[in-house]
C-alpha cells in the first residue's frame, strides 16, 4: 500500500475554567504546595465540565485551525478513560455536538490512548480515508478521591484534539510507532465501576520509566532512527520526575521536551495533545522536525509515535 503521509492539519485544546491549586488541596488533606511541586512538578489542575463537552470544544478548535467542516471528517477516535456514561461510548455524543456524520469510537487505553489513536488514524488513512479527528478528553475529577493524598494531588480535567490527514506532498509522515500492553499490572492503577482511582504510586513510577524507555527504543528501531535524530519529544504528563528519570536513560534533554504539567496536572489521554497545543503556541515545532510522542499509563499500556512534522502553523493563525 502507498504511504499516505501524515499531516497535523489542525490542533486544539481546552481546559475547564475552575482552577484547583495545591494550596486548595492542602485545606482538605495533609499535603503542601512545596511537597506536590517537588515530588511531581504539578502546581494546579482544572476541574469541571463533561468529557464530551471538553472533547467537542477542543475538536472544534482543531477543525477551525485545519479549516475544515463536519463533512470533511471521515472518522472520530476519542481516547478517554473517563467516559460520560458506562454505556454508550462518548465518541457518538462528541460527533453529535460537532455535527459529524461518520464513524465514532472510544479508545480506552488510559494515558496512552491518544497516541494509540494516532497509530490507528494512520491505519485508516492507509485504508483510504482522507481525514481523521483524534481527540483525548478527560474529566478525572469524577474518579479522584480528594481525601487520598497518594492520588488526589495528581489528576485534572482537559481535552486536546488533532485533525490528521493524508499528505500527498510527502512532507509529513508517521515514521515509526510502538504499541504495547501488559495486563499483569492492572492492579497498580485502577478504578472499580463508579469508584475512584486506586494506585501503587511507587510501582507505577517504576514501570512507567521502564515502559517509556522500551517503547521509545522500539519505535526508533521501527523507524530506523536513533535518539540523536529526534528534534522534539512530548511525553505523557504524569510526574516531571518520571520524565527526568526516563530521559537520563534515553539521552533526551528537557530543552527538547514539551511539558504542560505544572498548570494541568495529569490529564491522562488529554495530556499529550494539551502539551502539543502549547508547544505550537510557543512556536517550538516547525515543518520537517522529527517529533516523538510517548504515552504510558494504566493497563499497563504504552504507545509511541515518531512523525516528521507537517501542518498546524500557529504563526499563521489570527484567532
Ligand atoms: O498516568 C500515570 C498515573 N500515575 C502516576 O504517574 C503515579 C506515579 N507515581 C508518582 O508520581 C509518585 O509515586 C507519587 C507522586 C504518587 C508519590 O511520590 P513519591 O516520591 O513516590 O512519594 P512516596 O510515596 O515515597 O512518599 C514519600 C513520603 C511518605 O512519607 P514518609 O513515609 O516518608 O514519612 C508519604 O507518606 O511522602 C508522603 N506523602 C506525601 N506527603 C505530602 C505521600 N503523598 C504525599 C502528599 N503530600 N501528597
Amino acid at each position: 500500500m502507498t504511504n499516505p503521509g501524515f499531516r497535523f492539519a489542525g490542533v486544539g485544546a481546552v481546559l475547564p475554567d475552575t482552577i484547583v491549586t495545591n494550596d486548595d488541596l492542602g485545606k482538605n488533606m495533609d499535603t503542601s504546595d512545596q511537597w506536590i511541586r517537588e515530588r511531581t512538578g504539578i502546581g494546579s489542575r482544572r476541574v469541571g465540565g463533561t468529557t464530551s463537552g471538553l472533547a467537542a470544544e477542543a475538536a472544534a478548535l482543531a477543525m477551525k485551525r485545519a479549516n475544515v467542516g463536519p463533512d470533511d471528517i471521515d472518522q472520530l477516535l476519542l481516547a478517554t478513560t473517563s467516559p460520560d456514561y458506562m454505556l454508550p461510548g462518548t465518541a457518538p455524543a462528541v460527533a453529535e455536538i460537532l455535527g459529524l456524520d461518520c464513524g465514532a469510537i472510544d479508545i480506552q487505553a488510559a494515558c496512552s490512548g491518544w497516541v494509540y489513536g494516532l497509530v490507528m488514524a494512520n491505519g485508516l488513512l492507509l485504508q483510504g480515508e482522507e481525514r481523521i479527528l483524534v481527540v483525548g478528553a478527560e474529566t478525572l475529577d469524577r474518579m479522584t478521591d480528594y481525601t487520598d493524598r497518594g492520588t488526589g494531588i495528581l489528576f485534572g480535567n482537559g481535552a486536546g484534539a488533532a485533525v490528521v490527514e493524508k499528505d500527498s506532498s510527502g512532507a509529513g509522515e508517521l515514521l515509526g510507532w510502538d504499541l504495547g500492553a501488559d495486563g499483569k499490572y492492572i492492579k497498580i492503577l485502577w478504578a472499580e465501576h463508579a469508584g475512584t482511582m486506586k494506585m501503587d504510586g511507587k510501582e507505577v513510577f517504576r514501570q512507567a520509566v521502564i515502559a517509556i524507555q522500551r517503547s521509545a527504543n522500539a519505535a526508533l528501531d521501527r523507524a530506523g532512527l536513533t535518539v540523536e535524530d529526534i528534534d522534539f519529544v512530548i511525553p505523557h504528563q504524569a510526574n516531571i520526575r518520571i520524565v527526568e528519570a526516563a530521559w537520563k536513560r534515553l539521552g533526551f534533554t528537557m530543552e527538547q521536551t514539551g511539558m504542560r504539567l505544572e498548570e494541568t496536572g495529569n490529564t491522562s489521554a488529554a495530556s499529550i495533545p494539551l502539551a502539543l497545543d502549547k508547544v505550537l503556541d510557543d512556536g517550538r515545532i516547525s515543518d520537517g522536525d522529527t517529533v516523538m510522542f510517548i504515552g504510558f499509563g494504566a493497563g499497563m499500556t504504552w504507545a509511541t509515535t515518531i512523525v516528521r512534522w507537517s501542518g498546524d502553523d500557529r504563526s499563521a493563525v489570527t484567532s
